[in-house]
């Protein structure tokens, strides 16, 4: 048990440096040995990996592709639908979006003669409301990309009651699942979305280079993606020029040959979750977000996470005094043992199951006494 709180950036779990030895160790004997196994094996480990996500997903087989980050899955799927989609249209998104996101959103939407409409928060408000996102979007939406938790407050949006309104609007609803997978469940069917994209790094906790992407059936069946090559075939042997052939499923969201190592490497942390269960992660996640929450409210700190517990995901953020530099409030916390991190005045607290309590209470104390409150009893 640790002082780690930084599951938004690098999700752990217990033993993680010996599974992951242990998956790293054995891939590199199966590729180094001296047969012709290595692309069977290390293929397995893939598939292993994108079965994994399917079931945290309660994704269909053949509805999950692994790609690099949640960046160019996002790419991809939007390079892939048939044109006339979105030429010209509405793309709706929350300021409070994973910056990167946004980056490719203004440049795709730009090149495509769309509008890009950025929903801000209301005054004085830390995330965008669901309310908020609905007051925007309007049948001339072709697509809306909605984050489930964002990396700023932690906000959980009802992502199923928003895909319902996507729906009603003709618009199609993509979910970014980054910050909230793993620590709560997620079902892309009882949601409803078109789409879903997610990274291992989080509450997953594996490693970067193994983000994926879920469409449903009958948006794989319309995409037609652009970056493409010989591993979007059912058979990536299939090299006859003008015989080229989308597979029937996500595979022809793959391009080039295949990144099986980051996929391997997130194994472990993967069935670190499955084994554990979502719920009994949620839980313990729960407990120890309410702990922190009750000093936070006590000590009078400025919450930027919603209150309810509800609308959170697995983390709390607050907004630091003015007089007080994040930086030196991290350093101060490290120098404990309590791995935290800010963007801006805004410090990021994401306990997990490594999170032990007493590091909780050490935190308030260190915390406390840095903006000289009294710590948790
Ligand atoms: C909400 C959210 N989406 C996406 C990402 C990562 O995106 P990418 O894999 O493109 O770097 C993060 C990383 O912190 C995130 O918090």
């Amino acid at each position: 048990m640790s002082g780690y709180f930084l599951y938004h950036s690098i999700g752990m779990y217990p033993e993680k440096e010996s599974r992951l030895k242990a998956a790293l160790a054995d891939y590199a004997t199966q590729w180094s040995a001296l047969d012709d196994g290595q692309w069977g094996y290390a293929l397995g480990k893939q598939a292993a990996f994108l079965d994994g996500w399917r079931r945290i997903l309660g994704a269909a087989e053949g509805t999950v592709a692994q790609s690099e980050s949640v960046t160019t899955a996002l790419y991809t799927l939007m390079r892939g639908l048939p044109e006339g989609r979105l030429r010209g249209g509405k793309v709706l998104v929350a300021q409070d979006c994973f910056p990167s996101l946004h980056f490719l959103l203004a440049e795709v939407v730009r090149r495509m003669d769309g509008e890009l409409v950025t929903v801000a928060p209301a005054e004085g408000e830390a995330w965008v409301s669901d309310d908020r996102m609905i007051a925007h979007w309007d049948k001339d939406v072709r697509l809306a990309l909605l984050t489930w938790v964002t990396s700023t407050s932690s906000h959980r949006s009802d992502v199923k009651r928003l895909a319902a309104h996507g729906q009603s609007m003709g618009s199609i609803v993509g979910v970014d699942v980054t910050q909230g997978i793993g620590i709560r469940p997620y079902d892309v069917t009882d949601v409803g979305a078109d789409f879903t994209v997610g990274s291992s790094l989080k509450w997953l906790c594996g490693v970067s280079g193994a983000a994926v992407i879920h469409a449903t059936e009958a948006l794989i069946a319309e995409c037609q993606p652009e970056l493409r090559g010989w591993f979007s075939q059912s058979n990536p042997f299939s090299w006859d020029l003008d015989k080229f052939a989308f597979a029937p499923d996500a595979r022809r969201f793959g391009n080039g040959t295949p990144s099986p190592l980051p996929a391997a490497g997130s194994l472990p942390g993967l069935e670190f979750v499955l084994e554990t269960g979502v719920d009994a992660l949620a839980r313990d996640n729960a407990d120890k977000t309410a702990r922190l929450h009750d000093w936070i409210r006590s000590a009078g700190l400025a919450l930027v996470s919603p209150d309810a517990a509800e609308m959170r995901g697995g983390s709390l953020m607050v907004r630091l005094p003015e007089d007080l530099a994040a930086d030196g409030v991290v350093t101060a916390l490290k120098a404990e043992g309590i791995f935290t991190d800010a963007r801006g005045q805004i410090l990021r607290l994401s306990p997990g199951s490594v999170t032990s309590t007493a590091a909780i209470d050490h935190l308030t104390q260190v915390l406390g006494a840095r903006l000289g409150l009294k710590a948790m009893a």
